[in-house]
């Protein structure tokens, strides 16, 4: 265990948290269930931007997720707030801009929990791409490179934090 909640607690942060955090969150969620960890890892999200903040997952979202088994309910936009950085053990990038926000926003003996969530794939994309304005591949897109670095992350936290 890494903190005092007796959890590791995973962030996964994008700009507006109604696209590729909630899926991340979701698809993560659902791994930890299926691996039967729910009690010792938890999963939230949350966006840099405050556009969207109380709003649902963006239908589109919802709609991709639903279709591989994902549930995205109960999720509502919240904006990352500097107390995140303390009670989290994983705040995740979407990508670069948000990775960016987060360290220039986070005090910096918390610097070392930012990480870009793609590093967890084994993939050679380093970023889940903003799908806002695309049209559905892109929401498919998110959803395999969040399936992706979801399993890299489960494995990383079974060998780093949990013996
Ligand atoms: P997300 O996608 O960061 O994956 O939630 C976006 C949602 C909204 C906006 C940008 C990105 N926006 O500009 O409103």
């Amino acid at each position: 265990m890494t903190n005092s909640t007796g959890k590791i607690n995973v962030l996964m942060v994008c700009l507006g948290n109604i696209c590729r955090s909630p899926s991340a969150h979701a698809v993560f969620k659902k791994l930890v269930a299926d691996a039967g960890l729910s009690e010792i890892i938890s999963v939230e999200s949350a966006g840099t931007g405050s556009y969207h903040i109380g709003e649902k997952p963006d239908k589109r979202s919802r709609e991709a997720a639903k279709k591989r088994g994902y549930s995205l309910r109960g999720i509502r936009a919240q904006q990352l707030q500097v107390e995140d950085f303390s009670h989290y053990d994983y705040l995740l990038a979407m990508d670069e801009n948000n990775f960016a926000s987060m360290l220039a926003m986070a005090p910096k003996q918390y610097h070392h929990k930012i990480r870009l969530f793609m590093e967890f794939a084994n993939n050679a994309a380093m970023a889940v791409p903003d799908p806002y304005y695309s049209g559905a591949d892109g929401f498919e897109l998110v959803l395999d490179l969040v399936e992706e670095a979801s399993a890299g992350l489960l494995s990383h936290i079974k060998q780093q934090d949990l013996h």
